[in-house]
């Protein structure tokens, strides 16, 4: 944990707001993942770079020994920049235009296709690279409708009742598939969801010869609050790699890997979002933020611990933490806050997954710089932008 002092001492240094990453707590994250899984010969993490692509934080995730999850071909090109090879590049893209595909086969990444057509088209392609399969296993879970993915109306995902077309489909144009994957969803407590995916994978899985992976996804549900649930890691790894050695003796194949994809459990609570009071009017404090910056209390009613970490003095009066945009932008309502006053420092926790990634420029505003923390060292890893970023593409 970054201590209040040390936060306070960079807003004196940097002006905000600014998100600060913590890579210790990134690598914490990271060896209890190889921890959970320990039992498991041959094991991999996937990072989901959609949570944090921060070419630095790609750069520690790569250090760390993880392979990336990619759903677009920038975000392939920026896992090249940040260091990683092409057999360590999972692309698995959803109604992505084929072109992208295409080009990210030509890449030498390993590709992972959900629906009949694109798989039809990958066969006409010719590039001889064979593919992994994501499957949508009808399974509800998830925090919220927005992050429950693998229901059987979910855009995701080859339905199981496609599983015949699919033999057909790869006996007609030669296509090998060398892996099956599922991703349920984010914020997931349940254990049980996970290991009937699995089970669902496995029933598939050993309708097909020479696999090399199975990838049971990310959406690992981390804690938000202090009283706030999160899933047993270490419970899942197990059972996940008891139900994965049992299959990989009956598929009699030692070489089976088995992959998971998380995205938040490994960044969600390293990062911070530092902001300033900018007025205050009744309960409302207003910040100079808005869900232009973090968008997931808007847009997930996802909750956020806020902090006013100017003020020691232990208050129980409750107000919402508001932002500067042109609509209702909570970032907390009725929340108990040390009495705050303009100027003080407001501290946004959990803002490592989905935060930077999911900024824009509504309103006009800049996107803010982002700093990483890593053995005692404090370094900007992306400039905070600046007027001529908006207008730079613009034709006057
Ligand atoms: C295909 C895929 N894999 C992994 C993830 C990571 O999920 P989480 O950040 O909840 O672990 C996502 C998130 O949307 C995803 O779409």
């Amino acid at each position: 944990m970054l201590k209040d002092n040390f936060l306070l001492e960079l807003t004196k240094q940097y002006e905000t707001p600014f998100y600060i990453y913590n890579g210790n707590v990134i690598e914490y994250k990271y060896k209890q993942l190889q921890n959970a899984f320990a039992n498991c010969s041959n094991f991999q993490v996937n990072y989901a770079m959609k949570a944090l692509s921060s070419i630095a934080i790609l750069k520690l995730m790569h250090q760390l020994g993880s392979c990336v999850d990619t759903v677009s071909i920038h975000e392939v090109k920026l896992a090249f920049l940040a260091g990683f090879n092409a057999d360590e590049i999972f692309f698995t893209p959803n109604g992505t235009p084929f072109h992208e595909i295409k080009e990210a086969a030509n890449l030498g990444v390993n590709i992972t296709l959900d629906n009949i057509i694109q798989i039809e088209q990958y066969a006409k392609l010719n590039v001889g690279n064979s593919i992994a399969i994501r499957i949508n296993p009808n399974i509800k879970a998830g925090g919220n409708k927005k992050i429950t993915v693998a229901k059987k109306k979910s855009k995701f995902g080859l339905s199981i009742s496609k599983v015949d077309k699919l033999h057909k489909l790869i006996k007609e144009c030669g296509l090998q598939i060398h892996g099956f994957h599922i991703h349920l969803g984010s914020d997931i407590l349940s254990i049980d969801s996970f290991k009937n995916s699995a089970n669902v994978l496995f029933s598939i899985a050993k309708q097909f010869k020479n696999l090399k992976f199975i990838n049971f996804g990310g959406g690992f549900k981390v804690k938000y609050k202090s009283d706030d649930d999160f899933i047993n890691i270490n419970e899942i790894g197990l059972q996940l790699t008891n139900a994965f050695n049992d299959f990989k003796v009956s598929y009699n194949n030692e070489h089976l890997k088995l992959i998971i994809e998380p995205g938040k459990f490994l960044v969600s609570n390293s990062g911070l979002f530092l902001t300033e009071v900018t007025t205050i009017k009744d309960r409302n404090i207003f910040i100079n933020s808005g869900f232009n910056h973090l968008i997931r209390p808007m847009y997930y009613d996802a909750y956020h611990h806020i902090r006013n970490i100017s003020n020691t003095k232990i208050s129980t009066k409750k107000y919402h933490i508001v932002g500067y945009i042109c609509e209702q932008d909570f970032f907390g309502k009725s929340r108990t806050l040390n009495k705050p006053h303009v100027g003080d420092i407001i501290c946004i926790e959990n803002a490592g997954a989905y935060s930077f990634t999911m900024a824009s420029n509504y309103n006009s505003r800049l996107r803010p710089m982002e700093l990483l923390h890593y053995n005692e060292e404090t370094k900007i890893i992306r400039k905070k932008e600046c007027f001529k970023d908006l207008v730079q593409n613009q034709i006057f």
